[in-house]
């Protein structure tokens, strides 16, 4: 199905996420045919650059970022639908020239009025752009036309600034208008939890406190901050990765069955479950909480500096680069069920994966081996690398007397499909332009989201460096995160 004809205008054309993702995806949903029949590109930069000179510079980026062979002629064809217009939020007389252009290339190109504002910008500039946008009844929706806006994490920085953001959005737009990506759901191992849990019959009897014992969400990354140290350094693990990332896979993971499968009734049942994460105390949060800091170390044959040695970082810094987290879930379905989720930078491997554990067999028949020292039963939802599904269990070992070992069985994507490689965009995008929401944050899930993750920050804003745990780039990361588990008489899964 192709989207309705529309414009799509990109702010911060010639920025990274611009160059890296946005035009790599249009240029795969042209080459499978799905752009809209009536179609332009709108450009827009703080800076005044030709026609040429952008579509120059944004061919560069996609030869540099494509996931696949580059198509000379459906990438011109997509380039010449760019018209580059210069624009700056601050400078309101330049907003009304980008009004009068967009009404012109609208009329040229026949595309009926409907607009897709993508802010491909720094978060600092959504307010300032959505003002202007709005001043100029840009985003009001008349005569059948839509007007949608896209913009992408960081929704605030904390309970209190993601509420003023979406105070603001929702002072100009309608929620349905406002598509807030968490690359997450561009996932197709992430989408496919709704699949796993839902269109199958054997899962979803078992997916409760009586059957699971915890569940954990890991997201180790090898990386170090790079040249994202001021972004990070201001930022840190837990508000980088876990109100939004981790916390889009948690919800997957405990909501209850939508009682249908589209936006309002997926989204409602997600952002439930959010609220139900348990609010702790400060005391219980500096207990249920591990925060590390790496130093330098050795990944493979990469030498990662300090992180505090970054020329982008205090050098008495205190943001965490790694972060654990303990919660519970108030509800029937999960009360008593630990969820453990852990996610760092500079770790030995990348590793994103949710293991749900069951608990134990109830009784302990077989002589051989007590119930406490068979393997444990998990299913593994492996986001990436090895997409696929795992799932842990326990085997006879062929011969005559009884032994008993644990085994594995494994389902990788890429044993049944073929999929052309994808920046993981393009399904997010082409939901914007036919105006499928499901797939992406409404203003509820993100302030549930902080509320949850509010005392943590509050905590350790407090006790500064007290707690902070340092690692060794390379290593398992700070040992605090593996006696969270202990205390609990549980443990991470090892690979
Ligand atoms: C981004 C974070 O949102 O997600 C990065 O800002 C992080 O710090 C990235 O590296 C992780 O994404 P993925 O898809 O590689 O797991």
């Amino acid at each position: 199905q192709k989207p309705q004809s529309c414009a799509f205008v990109i702010f911060g054309v010639t920025g990274d996420l611009a160059n890296r993702l946005v035009i790599p995806s249009l240029y795969n949903l042209a080459a499978a045919e799905l752009l809209p029949g009536r179609f332009c590109i709108i450009g827009v930069a703080r800076r005044a650059m030709t026609n040429e000179a952008l579509r120059e510079s944004l061919m560069r980026g996609l030869h540099q970022f494509a996931t696949r062979r580059v198509d000379h002629k459906i990438a011109h064809r997509l380039l010449e639908c760019i018209t580059s217009v210069e624009a700056d939020p601050d400078d309101g007389p330049s907003y009304d020239r980008l009004n009068e252009q967009l009404q012109e290339l609208e009329a040229a190109r026949g595309t009926g009025g409907n607009r897709l504002f993508y802010l491909a910008t720094p978060p600092d500039a959504f307010a300032p752009i959505v003002r202007q946008l709005g001043r100029l009844g840009l985003l009001k929706e008349d005569h059948g036309a839509w007007r949608r806006l896209v913009i992408e994490k960081p929704f605030g920085t904390d309970l209190a600034s993601a509420r003023a953001l979406n105070a603001e959005l929702l002072s100009i737009l309608n929620e349905h208008q406002i598509y807030r990506i968490d690359h997450y759901l561009g996932k197709e191992t992430v989408q496919n939890i709704l699949v796993l849990r839902f269109a199958n019959g054997m899962f979803e009897p078992i997916w409760n406190r009586h059957h699971i014992d915890h569940v954990q969400i890991v997201v180790d990354e090898r990386l170090g901050v790079g040249h994202r140290g001021s972004f990070y350094d201001a930022t840190g693990a837990l508000r980088d990765m876990v109100p939004n990332h981790l916390f889009q896979l948690l919800s997957l993971i405990a909501m209850e069955p939508p009682t249908h499968f589209d936006a309002h009734n997926v989204r409602s049942e997600k952002d439930e479950v959010l609220t139900a994460i348990q609010t702790q105390s400060e005391e219980e949060a500096l207990k249920n909480s591990v925060r590390g800091q790496y130093t330098a170390g050795k990944i493979g044959d990469t030498e990662i500096s300090d992180y505090r040695k970054n020329p982008d970082v205090r050098p008495d810094s205190v943001t965490e680069t790694f972060v654990a987290l303990k919660l519970s879930i108030d509800n029937w379905r999960w009360a008593g069920v630990p969820f453990y989720l852990r996610t760092g930078k500079a770790l030995p491997m990348k590793r994103t994966e949710v293991a749900i554990k069951f608990r134990e067999a109830p009784f302990a028949m077989f002589r051989c081996t007590p119930v406490e020292q068979l393997a444990e039963n998990y299913l593994v939802i492996c986001i990436e690398p090895n997409e696929g599904i795992t799932l842990q269990f326990n085997t006879k070992v062929p011969g005559p007397v009884i032994r008993i070992d644990g085994v594995q069985m494994k389902f990788l994507y890429k044993d049944y499909f073929e999929a052309e490689p994808a920046t993981g965009y393009e399904t997010l995008i082409y939901d914007c332009m036919i105006g499928d929401n499901l797939l992406f944050q409404r203003a509820d899930g993100v302030e549930a989201a902080w509320r949850a993750v509010q005392p943590f920050l509050d905590a350790w804003r407090k006790v500064g460096t007290k707690g902070l745990e340092f690692y060794p780039a390379g290593s398992e990361g700070p040992p605090g995160a593996f006696e969270l588990l202990r205390r609990d008489g549980r443990s991470w899964r090892k690979l």
